[in-house]
């Protein structure tokens, strides 16, 4: 930890498999994430097994639904209370699938990463998530793929770029097995670390 200060906090937001926030998890307990602490989980999703890996590592988790809420402010509103509750700096999304309005976007702005199955600016923006993204990579018969991590802005996937990795394509890969080797060598890579390296800058300049 930098000059004994306290560590980042920091809430995932998932909804599905969350293997990247077992990336997260594995990291801190390794050490290699030593200036920010996994606070809380989140989940809009409450079959999402993303959450009983939280709860097996002692992790507090949250559900909240839009449609129970009834609609997107109720549900922003509920998110923005839990936020605040927890003390959260910094927001990450790690298969999040469900959209943010810029109004909540623009409340954390710099303070939500998101990562990214490919090279932005390739295979992102509206309608590019999860295997989606693979699918268009392999049906454009692209070479090389990867992963990336960002800061969210308004534009989808159109925010500052944190770190990126190159990940090959090759020849029989299904969007299943494309998908694992990018999580395997860039996403689980790439996210620990850009969530340490902006905790390490943020601690220096003691926002
Ligand atoms: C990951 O591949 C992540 O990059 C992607 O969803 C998957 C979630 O997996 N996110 C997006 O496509 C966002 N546009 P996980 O739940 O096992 O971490």
């Amino acid at each position: 930890m930098l000059n004994g200060e306290r560590k980042l906090r920091v809430a995932v937001l998932v909804s599905g498999g969350g293997t990247n926030l077992q990336a997260i998890l594995d990291a801190t307990k390794n050490g290699l994430i030593q200036n920010a602490e996994l606070s809380l989980v989140l989940s809009n999703n409450p079959a999402a097994y993303a959450l009983q890996r939280a709860q097996r590592a002692g992790v507090p988790t949250v559900v909240l639904s839009r449609r129970e809420l009834g609609g997107q402010e109720q549900f922003e509103a509920a998110m923005i209370r839990v936020l605040e509750d927890c003390g959260i700096d910094l927001i990450v999304l790690a298969g999040f699938m469900t959209i943010l309005s810029e109004d909540f976007i623009r409340r954390y702005d710099h303070r939500i990463l998101n990562v990214h199955p490919s090279l932005i600016p390739a295979f992102c923006g509206k309608g590019f998530y999860g295997l989606r993204v693979h699918e268009e990579a392999l049906a454009r018969g692209v070479k090389l793929s990867g992963a990336t991590v960002h800061f969210v802005n308004e534009i989808p996937d159109g925010g500052e770029i944190i770190a990126q990795k190159a990940v090959e394509v090759l020849p029989g890969d299904t969007p299943e097995l494309l998908q694992r080797r990018v999580m395997e060598q860039a996403e689980w890579i790439l996210l620990p670390r850009a969530i340490e390296t902006v905790a390490r800058q943020w601690m220096k300049i003691g926002q």
